[in-house]
This record gives structure tokens, sequence and C-alpha cells, in this order.
């Protein structure tokens, strides 16, 4: 594998795309260590590296206040820009949000279940790759580019709330924040579908579809480490929530996206602000 020796460590692997400091190149790495790791070319030794105060970001997009973030109105061209640029600087926050569960966390799962965590994690770093990458051709084909416009920071400032407990970043990145995913996305397709956005529209229901998955992958693990370390899921995802995301959760929910996700209701309905 190319940058890396014959035989390198996953914890080492993940912490070299957080590193990555070009956009593009983090995505293209991300992708790397996903092959490399379904190859067996890469194994689970505690490796050598520690993990960045934070991950590498290239120059630009500068990061203001989300007031700031120019506006999305998706009937005009520039609007539909400013929606697919705040996507794709999403999406490069959610690279960085699995190879961090890996580096950050992996080292801490059960033996006996740390190669299926990783390969979860992996799963989804490689799709958010994959949307960081599309999004941002897409927005050159527009005549546009990611770091082009501001964008904020808050994905990555409530990661930071739950650098200490596998269990409140699972409940907070994939259950709180990658399922608000859920409940807006399908609004946006057919608003740019009205638009006559057909092909912002398909990369957006891609993106909806895998990200069903995301939050599934999320709920499995939440549900398996509360059962492991004798909690109740469902009371630790409320614990969480309250304690780490204050400002509760925004109705209306995408139930249906939810629930085949495996985040039920009886789990979110009464955190509402
Ligand atoms: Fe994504
Ligand atoms: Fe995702």
């Amino acid at each position: 594998m190319g940058g890396y020796p014959a035989v390198t460590s996953i914890f080492d692997a993940a912490t070299s795309v957080l590193r990555a400091s070009d956009a593009s190149e983090k995505a293209r790495a991300g992708r790397e260590v996903h092959d490399s790791w379904a190859a067996g070319d890469i194994d689970m030794n505690p490796g050598t590296s520690s993990l960045p105060e934070r991950p590498g970001r290239p120059e630009s997009p500068v990061l203001v206040p989300p007031a700031h973030v120019p506006k999305r109105k998706v009937g005009t061209p520039e609007g539909r820009i400013a929606l697919l640029h705040a996507l794709t600087h999403i999406e490069l926050n959610a690279i960085d949000l699995a190879f961090d569960m890996i580096a950050r966390f992996g080292p801490g799962v059960p033996d006996d279940i740390r190669h299926e965590f990783i390969t979860d994690w992996l799963t989804v770093g490689d799709d958010e790759c994959r949307h960081f990458l599309m999004l941002s051709d897409h927005l050159q084909a527009l005549g546009s580019s990611y770091g082009a416009l501001p964008a904020h920071d808050g994905l990555w400032e409530a990661a930071l709330k739950t650098t200490d407990d596998v269990m409140a970043r699972l409940a907070i990145a994939p259950l709180v924040l990658e399922a608000r995913g859920l409940d807006v996305t399908p609004q946006m397709i057919d608003s740019l579908r009205h638009a006559g956005d057909a092909t912002s529209a398909q990369i957006l229901s891609v993106i909806y579809e895998d990200e069903i998955s995301h939050v599934a992958i999320g709920a499995r693990w939440l549900k398996e480490l509360c059962s492991r370390a004798g909690f109740d899921p469902r009371e630790r995802f409320q614990d969480y929530v309250r304690e780490r995301f204050p400002g509760g959760l925004k109705s209306p929910f995408n139930h249906e996206a939810r629930e085949m996700a495996g985040l039920e209701r009886n789990f979110y309905l009464n955190l509402t602000e």
C-alpha cells in the first residue's frame, strides 16, 4: 500500500487519515485504508502514533459562526452551491468522525469484537470519503469548489464533547447528528428536484441511502457496548443527549428511516427541545 509499511497498524493508518490536511488527499487516504484492511494488509497492533489535537484541515474554508455561513436557498444557483458546499463540509467532518472512532476508541473495544468494530467504522469511513469526493467533484462541475465559501465548525465542536467515552460518541455522532441528516435530507432532495437540479438530487439520494446504514451501525454498537457494560441502551442514550447535547433534538423526525436503522421512537421522542 502506497505510503505505509507492508503491515501497518490500523490505529496508525486511521490517525494518518485524521492528520491529512488536504481534503481530497484525506478522502483518498481513507479509501485506501479501507481497501488495505479488506485485503488483510493492516493489523490491530497498537501502533506508535498519537491522536492529533484537531484533525488536519485545509486552509480554506475559513470557519465562521453558523450565522455567517451563506444562505442555502435552493431556488437559485448560488443558493444550491451554498447548500452543496455545506454538505461537502459535513462529509469532510464525517470522514474525520469515522476514523476518529477507530483511532480513539478502537483500542478500548473488547478484544473479541474489536475487529468487527473496526470493519464497521471503516465501511462508514469509506462511504464518507466517497460522499465527500462526489460532492466536491460536483461543486467543481458547477464552477465552484470546496473551500470557496466559509463553513462552520459545529459538528466537530459537538464531537469534542464526547472524546472521553465511546458510548457518548455513538449517542451523539451517529444517533443524534447523522440521524438528523435522515430527517432533513428527503426534503432537500424534493426541493432540488423542484428547482430542476436532478443531478444534485440524485447525489443526495445516494448519500441518504448510505446514511441509513451509518445510523444502523451506530445503533448496533451503542446497544452492544451498553449491554456488555450492563446499561440500558435507551436510558444511556437519553442521559448522554441531555448531558452533552443540551439544545435537545429537533422535530419533525423521519420515523420510518430511523426505525429502519434500529433507532426506535422511544429512544428520542421525549428529547425534543
Ligand atoms: Fe456521508
Ligand atoms: Fe454518515
